[in-house]
């Protein structure tokens, strides 16, 4: 889960806004009705929605249910935090997050929409070795992106690299993302426990206290490109 980036009170401003108004709204008077599922994952399900007003298409994601062990703040927190670490990153080779939710207690997060499952894309072998390798070169610098922002993904894998209609690809889900180096700050946190997907993640994710998280993303975008 996202860490560090937002303090409880600012969390608290997100949720109820400057003039007290809560993001509680009503999804389908703002959006329009849920369509099909695209990924049903351990953090949420992610369905298509077509705007009512416009028809234009977004990935909503709803996000897991609050778990009995764990308290509706610390939910809350990790929620909001996979919501605002997204909404900072403006990149080609990164998902727009544009919106989040609340609805009935259930949290979504609406993002740009991609169509392909880079995944599939690959395995369909339809892909020449330079598209694949165009593709590998936009997961490199969405990556370095997010480096240079100061957050480490932490759960680099095919599954979590979408595309577009364009052929561009776009890295998602900032689940386990981490911010190691908050803004003006000079030091590097060292990431600690284990974060990401097997077979992508690094050797010293098991192996020490603590590490570096931004070589576990290299790690992981190795594997990418190795699978
Ligand atoms: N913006 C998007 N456009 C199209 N499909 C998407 C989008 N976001 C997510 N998906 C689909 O939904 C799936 C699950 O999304 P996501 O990875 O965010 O969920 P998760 O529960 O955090 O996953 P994980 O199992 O990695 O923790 C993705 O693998 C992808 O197939
Ligand atoms: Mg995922």
């Amino acid at each position: 889960m996202a860490q560090g980036a937002y303090t409880d009170q600012k969390l608290h401003a997100l949720l109820v806004g400057p003039h007290g108004n809560a993001i509680e709204s009503d999804l389908r008077k703002k959006y329009g009705k849920l369509g099909k599922v695209l990924g049903v994952a351990l953090g949420g399900t992610v369905r298509i929605l077509s705007r009512s007003s416009d028809h234009k298409t977004f990935a909503i994601k709803q996000f897991r249910k609050r778990r009995p062990s764990e308290s509706e703040r610390s939910y809350v927190k990790k929620v909001t935090s996979e919501y605002c670490l997204g909404s900072t990153f403006h990149h080609p080779n990164i998902i727009e997050t544009l919106d989040i939710v609340k609805e009935g207690g259930n949290y979504y997060e609406v993002m740009e929409y991609a169509r392909y499952e880079l995944f599939s894309a690959v395995m369909s072998g339809l892909m020449t070795r330079e598209e694949v390798a165009c593709c590998f070169k936009g997961i490199v610098d969405g990556v370095a992106y997010l480096h240079s922002m100061g957050v480490a993904h932490r759960d680099l894998k095919l599954d979590n690299c979408v595309m577009n209609e364009r052929g561009i690809v776009k890295i998602i889900d900032f689940g386990c993302s981490m911010v190691f180096q908050p803004p003006f700050e000079k030091k590097i946190e060292m990431a600690k426990g284990i974060s990401g997907s097997d077979p992508y993640i690094a050797p010293e994710v098991f192996v020490t206290d603590q590490h570096d998280p931004r070589l576990a993303d290299v790690w992981s975008m190795g594997i990418i490109f190795y699978v």
